[in-house]
């Protein structure tokens, strides 16, 4: 299928120029029934009113513009501005790259160099972070220590191993502090490194709020504390989009976890879907797709084969722990959230073709690690930097871009255990080295599992491998609730020969 444009899709979409204009005005002549509630009614989990929440348009799902590397080498410029922008019905003010959210998707090959001129038009501080890529961290590759002012541009040079894993990535800002409000605001896009299947289509989901006048709203302190979650549930910045296939269809989704706090449990009842791969690669043996926890930050590579009737892919409510009671704190909302429709009807299409088989994936539990470190989770009262005063961190001590926490020698597998004492899940992710998740839950991980987020439940741990190999230099791992990322959730490990 080809995808169309945002323009081509409004205008082929008779019942999509209908709801727009009707919603148009509906949305700025009728007062919401909740608008007038006082911020925080609803308490930090749910909607803290004054905002507006826009409704579908009617159009189909668009695709990211795709910017393909050729000859070895993907040249693009990404400019950070905020522009007008449609979200469903309303017209919103964001921050964008390349005027569109989500900015543009990078299409890789294992071996590419990609060459980004970074350019800042916002009013702050920012960088760029390529999520998931095995690329050296330092100079003007992936390094998250790099700050770039604003009305400043900046030249990545990010070169890809020829044995890079093929998977779904993406990128976003990472200047400590700004991230989760830069990231909120709309800036984030895919990055997929091909396989030998055709490449399928992203599904980059986020979630928004916005004030009356099109802005995105400022979330408060105890939102900040529980991590946000936005009051609208978007797919590539848009409002429920439709899908379609043709009966017997199959259709490769890459669904990008792009949510500040909000982890996806998906549902699309009545579909096949098979879980290829999760983050990197190829799942040794797919997950259940009804097991299926995306974490923010989490990737998922799907196959849906189509069966002919109507389905709605939605995100189950999930309760990732909260301060018991303290700030009222609930972290879910009850009700199932719909992301977007899936319409299947017309000429069955040819039976698809056979999958190639996954290939072996490496594990590392017969491998004795060269160290086992235990990292822990910490929250505390008072005193901290973070909202409420409170003191988040890894091990009792918030961020340090100057002080190294993890001094690790290349060429080495360690063992991590991610300890999580505190009364809320915090997904876990390491920069540049991919994790083998060994056990979860108090359980054995089963066949080989590789991640580079993963969700450490309260009052639980996480026992990951990793191999720090062929790549060395000094990044960060952190919480990927962003709101705690950036109140001081996140440790320095230098990797040195
Ligand atoms: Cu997607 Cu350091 O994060
Ligand atoms: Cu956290």
């Amino acid at each position: 299928m080809r995808p169309l444009t945002r323009r081509q899709a409004l205008v082929l979409g008779a019942a999509g120029v209908g709801s727009v204009v009707v919603g148009g005005i509906g949305a700025a002549q009728t007062p919401l029934p909740w608008s007038a509630a006082p911020p925080d009614a609803h308490g930090p989990g749910g909607r803290a009113g004054g905002g507006v929440t826009p409704d579908a348009d009617g159009a189909t799902l668009v695709e990211p513009t795709v910017l393909t590397s050729e000859g070895g080498v993907l040249e693009v410029e990404l400019e950070m501005a905020e522009r007008e922008v449609r979200v469903g019905d309303v017209t919103a003010r964001l921050l964008t790259y390349n005027g569109t959210v989500p900015g543009p998707t990078l299409l890789l090959r294992p071996g590419d160099t990609l060459r980004v001129r970074l350019v800042n038009r916002l009013d702050d501080v920012t960088n760029l972070h390529v999520h998931g890529l095995h690329v050296s961290p330092e100079g003007n590759s992936d390094n998250p220590f790099l700050a770039i002012g604003p009305g400043e541009s900046f030249d990545y040079e990010i070169v890809l191993p020829d044995d890079h894993p093929a998977g779904t990535l993406w990128y976003h800002p990472h200047h400590h502090g700004m991230v989760a409000d830069q990231m909120f605001t709309g800036l984030y896009g895919a990055i997929v490194v091909e396989d030998d299947l055709p490449a399928g289509r992203v599904l980059v989901v986020s979630d928004i709020s916005l004030t009356e006048d099109g802005g995105v709203r400022q979330v408060s302190q105890p939102e900040r504390m529980m991590g946000r979650e936005g009051e609208t549930v978007l797919v590539n910045g848009q409002v429920r989009p439709r899908i379609t296939a043709a009966p017997g269809e199959r259709q490769r989704w890459r669904v990008v976890n792009a949510c500040t706090s909000r982890h996806l449990r998906l549902e699309l009842e009545g579909q096949e879907v098979t879980v290829l791969g999760v983050d990197l690669g190829r799942e040794a043996e797919p997950t259940p797709f009804g097991d299926l926890l995306l974490a923010p930050g989490n990737r998922a590579d799907l196959l849906v084969t189509a069966a002919e009737g109507a389905a709605t892919l939605r995100a189950l409510p999930h309760e990732r722990g909260g301060m018991m009671g303290m700030m009222g704190g609930a972290t879910a909302s009850s009700e199932p959230v719909t992301l977007a429709t899936l319409e299947v009807a017309g000429t069955p299409a040819e039976p698809p073709e056979e999958l190639p088989p996954a290939g072996a994936v490496r594990d590392l539990r017969d491998v004795e690690p060269a160290a086992r470190r235990t990292l822990t989770f910490t929250m505390g009262m008072g005193g901290g930097r973070g909202p409420g005063g409170m003191t988040f961190g890894f091990d009792g001590r918030g961020f340090d871009a100057e002080r190294t926490d993890q001094d690790v020698a290349a060429g080495t597998v360690e063992e991590w255990v991610i300890d999580n004492p505190t009364p809320m899940d915090h997904p876990f992710h390491l920069h540049v080295w991919p994790m083998q998740v060994v056990e979860a839950a108090g359980a054995t991980v089963g066949p080989p599992t590789w991640r580079d987020v993963v969700t450490v439940p309260a009052g639980s741990r996480v026992v990951v491998r990793v191999p720090f190999e062929d790549l060395t230099g000094r990044t960060v791992y952190h919480c990927h609730i962003l709101d705690h990322e950036d109140a001081g959730m996140m440790g320095v490990v230098d990797v040195r020969a």
